[in-house]
């Protein structure tokens, strides 16, 4: 494993060095055909590419993901977007942190810089244009003036479309060293925490109120996935088309806390999770965001069903 002791922080001197987006997540299944049925099914846009699948949303060119044939459900890696005048800058502080650049792995060009982090997660740094969103992504409350009926009928409820990634959660067997590492090296901001549980972590140049976040187990894996819709009502009406099409399992209709987005989640074939998520709170760039370290009890969501038994387990652990 990369040697990561005595890594620095990622500020640079003339101004903010860090990513400024999850630009694609990679991972595989046992079942490519399932993964295209789930994530078509929810919303996303998939494509054949070369052995695999890419994962888009609706109307835009941006990959969000990749997905390969494995053995099992498992991680592949993470794409963090930076700018250009980062690169260099990137890797001298690499350099400066003992942080070991690696060759990329088979099959995959890159523009960038490929790490390790702690646990052994392929991480690359790559030139890409900003996919976090500039400004907040405002929920919608659909209302009807009087005299006007609001509900459209079931049939015509239309279609959810998730317009973009919101962000990652990824089981870590250390959520201490996983906050010290991505903060240090790539530059995120901590936004809250619960203890050495759970940890949010934005982009520093503006974002959601996490890119990407970390869940206490025993090993990496993945735990969801999390797209934004425009409003309450896409959260609702994308569960329910889900448990038609045969994906009922998974938690909602509710509303997290830590960053205060509306939720329903639905469970994969594998067991992880997909999000439908609405409103969640930005950290605009300029913000000196000040991170909180929450009771999680009384900071996982504040109104809703009661997660399944199951929520937390890391079906990628041993
Ligand atoms: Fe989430």
């Amino acid at each position: 494993m990369t040697a990561n002791r005595g890594i620095f922080a990622a500020d640079g001197v003339s101004g903010i060095l860090g990513v400024h987006s999850l630009d694609t997540f990679s991972f595989h299944v046992p079942d490519l055909a399932k993964a295209d049925e789930f994530h078509k099914s929810f919303g996303l846009v998939t494509r054949q590419r070369d052995s695999g699948l890419e994962l888009l949303t609706q109307g835009s060119d941006h990959v969000w993901g990749r997905i390969t044939e494995g053995r099992k459900k498992a991680l592949s890696h993470l794409s963090f977007g930076i700018y250009e005048e980062d690169l260099e800058r990137f890797k001298l502080h690499f350099k400066a942190s003992q942080i070991r650049q690696i060759d990329p792995p088979t099959g995959y060009e890159s523009n960038g810089i490929w790490v390790r982090d702690f646990e052994g997660t392929l991480v690359e740094l790559k030139v890409a244009v900003k996919s976090s969103p500039d400004q907040k992504s405002h929920g919608v409350m659909m209302s009807s003036p009087p005299g006007i009926a609001g509900a459209p009928k079931r049939s015509a409820a239309g279609i959810v479309w998730p317009t973009r990634m919101s962000h990652i959660l990824l089981f870590t067997s250390d959520v201490d060293r996983a906050i010290k590492f991505y903060t240090r090296a790539f530059g995120l901001g901590l936004s809250d925490r619960a203890g050495s549980d759970i940890a949010f972590l934005h982009g520093r140049h503006g974002s959601d109120h996490h890119m990407i976040a970390f869940v206490k187990s025993s090993a990496p894996g993945i735990h969801h996935t999390s797209w934004d819709v425009p409003s309450i009502q896409q959260v609702g009406l994308g569960a329910m088309h889900m448990a038609d099409k045969g994906f009922s399992d998974g938690w909602g209709l509710g509303r997290h806390v830590l960053g205060s987005n509306y939720f329903h989640y639905v469970r994969d074939p594998w067991g992880s999770y997909a999000e439908y998520s609405c409103d969640m709170d930005y950290i605009p760039r300029d913000l000196d965001w000040e991170a909180g370290d929450h009771d999680g009890e009384d900071a996982f969501y504040v109104w809703g069903p009661k997660p399944p038994a199951d929520f937390a387990v890391n079906h990628e652990a041993g």
